[in-house]
């Protein structure tokens, strides 16, 4: 098979979806391998190092899109890249479609087949290739938070662990998953008092095992949630429904709960966020206040930090993306059945029922549109 990377064009994103290792797993596998000139300096990998792996180099993203069967990416596919989508294109990236109806028509009126790593499974029905990401995304989530809770920055000026004599800052995570408990971790790392909140009580009974007494676990009704605004530093936003929009744990009336300048961090976003005044941010401009209180919403935070990101990225999808190439989609899906759920969009038709309950459009099985079994 014939595979394409094309360079990322989103706003601040330096990652890319293959590395040289990856290059040299395809090459061995009989596959032609694609990368447009430049798609790795900013994970600092130059062309060079691609090609001693046995890639080619096409001058353009066009290059890439006419050659290529299957394209591998890292951000949704953006304007110019969808017009480049052809119907036997196989596109493999992160898509997030449930938020986003504009960019879900122009996959269906392009034919291709698209499939979406954030709602690919494993056997356990967890992520697995959103789980490197979120892991990245968590850490980074407290991270921000802290900086941004510098009074310079226009936060309260409240450091998260304190010093001896003056107390920690409360730092409250909701949703426990993969972001979520990498955000506490490093929260709790910075020696804040941590309070994770989750509607899953055997998620919320893993994470009181993992934390050792040093956060706290709390059910995630709206009493709790509001009973600890009031209390908050820094609230973490990081609740998840597979493939679906987020739900919204903050609306906006319960900001007057909080406390001026205090700082929102919400990593949803990219599933149309989890707070009602989130609103899409860039890392060169990552901030904006509503009522007082700070919003970082940034919806590509592992782009920060694409030398980690890109390597976890890839290490994840490579031997999905070398199954693909090996077997095409029908022929993968039957090998690796959590691949099916990945499928957003395939022959004009949306796939994903959370997808098509999101954007309003309709719902079409898998197996009515690919070779595989019901
Ligand atoms: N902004 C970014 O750059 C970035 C990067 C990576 C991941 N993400 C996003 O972060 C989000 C979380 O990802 P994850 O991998 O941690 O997901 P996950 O599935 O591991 O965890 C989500 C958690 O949310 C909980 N939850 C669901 N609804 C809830 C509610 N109403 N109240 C409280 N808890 C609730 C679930 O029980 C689950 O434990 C996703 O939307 C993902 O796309 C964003």
């Amino acid at each position: 098979m014939r595979v394409g990377v094309p360079t990322e064009i989103k706003t601040d994103e330096y990652r890319v979806s293959l590395t040289p290792a990856g290059v040299r797993e395809l090459v061995e596998h009989g596959h032609d391998v694609i990368i447009q000139a430049g798609a790795g300096v900013g994970s600092t990998i130059p062309d060079e190092e691609f090609t001693a792996q046995g890639a080619r180099i096409a001058p353009d993203a066009k290059s890439v899109f006419d050659e290529a069967e299957m394209v591998l990416g890292v951000k949704e596919p953006q304007p110019e890249e969808v017009a480049m989508l052809r119907p036997d294109h196989l596109l493999f990236t992160y898509l997030h479609l449930a938020p986003d109806p504009e960019l879900t028509r122009g996959l269906v009126d392009s034919g291709a087949t698209c499939v979406a790593y954030e709602t690919v499974v494993d056997e356990h029905g967890r992520l697995p290739l959103l789980a490197p990401m979120s892991e990245v995304a968590g850490k980074i989530a407290t991270q921000a938070g802290a900086f941004f809770l510098e009074r310079p920055l226009g936060g309260r000026g409240v450091l998260l662990g304190g010093v001896p004599g003056v107390a920690a800052a409360t730092v409250m995570v909701i949703g426990g998953g993969v972001v979520g408990m990498n955000a506490a971790f490093i929260a709790m790392g910075m020696e804040a008092d941590v309070f994770v909140f989750d509607r899953n009580i055997d998620r919320l009974r893993e994470l009181d095992v993992a934390f050792g007494g040093r956060a706290s676990t709390v059910y995630s009704s709206t009493l709790a949630v509001e009973e600890m605004l009031p209390r908050a530093d820094l609230v973490i936003g990081a609740v998840l429904v597979h493939g679906a929009r987020a739900p919204y744990v903050i609306k906006r009336d319960q900001l007057s709960l909080m406390r001026e300048r205090a700082v929102l961090v919400d990593v949803s976003i990219d599933q149309g966020g989890c707070f009602e005044t989130s609103r899409p941010t860039t890392h060169s401009d990552p901030v904006y206040e509503v009522d007082g209180v700070t919003h970082y919403c940034v919806a590509n935070m592992p782009g920060a930090v694409p030398v980690t990101s890109t390597f976890a990225l890839t290490n994840a999808t490579l031997p999905y993306v070398l199954a693909l190439a090996d077997l095409g989609l029908e022929g993968a899906i039957e090998t690796m059945p959590g691949l099916r759920p990945g499928v957003n969009v395939a022959q004009g038709k949306v796939t994903h029922p959370a997808v098509a309950e999101g954007t309003g459009m309709e719902y079409t099985p898998v197996q009515d549109v690919l070779s595989v079994t019901a």
